[in-house]
């Protein structure tokens, strides 16, 4: 593998690349960085933050590189949006065969940008509001939503990479995420 390329807003998929470039001896960029430091076409692993179910630059690291893994950074403890649902349904894969991974990053509503926050907003609000409707019957989990989406939250931990550094030395690895032509039927 070439390099570790992340897309990070508040910072959470930022750590994560850096925790991971450290215990593998692979360098971590920015996907911005990434641009001036690697040719078209290396072999990466990429590391994008959820926004609304889909993962921020994965399109635009596709286009440019050969990307044979990814991790998804989200705020819900169990994984969210459309490429990680293929891979719960192929075992860890994407459709193209890339292999993919979840880590839950957090939700520092204070380092957003104006753009992020005003997105994020109705959704924190509507979640916060549909768990104190439901009081006594709310679970766990959504209470646990609730508080974070009012007070933030940070659960980046070294351990959850553990998966991902062995993944990265069983390497080298062919498979791709990359974007599957779809048929209408
Ligand atoms: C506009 C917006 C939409 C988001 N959508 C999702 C989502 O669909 N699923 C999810 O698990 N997290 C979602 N999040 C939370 C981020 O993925 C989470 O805060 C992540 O850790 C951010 O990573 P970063 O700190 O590297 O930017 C969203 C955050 C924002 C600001």
């Amino acid at each position: 593998m070439k390099a570790i390329v992340y897309t990070s807003q508040t910072g959470h998929t930022q750590r994560y690349a850096q925790m991971l470039a450290e215990r593998t001896g692979v360098p971590a960029y920015s996907l911005k960085e990434a641009g001036k430091s690697l040719r078209r076409g290396e072999e990466i692993f990429y590391m994008g933050w959820l926004m609304a179910g889909t993962v921020k630059g994965l399109q635009s690291a596709m286009d440019r590189y050969t990307i044979r893994g990814a991790a998804i950074v989200g705020v819900s403890p169990q994984g969210n949006g459309d490429l990680w649902t293929e891979a719960r349904i192929n075992g860890g894969y994407s459709d193209s065969g890339g292999r993919l991974f979840y880590l839950q990053g957090g939700y520092a509503p204070e380092k957003l940008g104006f753009f992020y926050r005003m997105m994020m907003k109705p959704m924190a609000g509507s979640v916060v509001r549909q768990v104190q409707a439901r009081g006594e019957a709310a679970t766990d989990q959504e209470r646990r939503m609730a508080e974070i989406f009012q007070h933030g939250g940070d659960f980046v931990r070294e351990e959850a990479l553990d998966e991902i550094v062995r993944w990265f030395r069983e390497g080298p690895h062919d498979g791709e995420v990359k974007a599957v032509p779809s048929v209408d039927i």
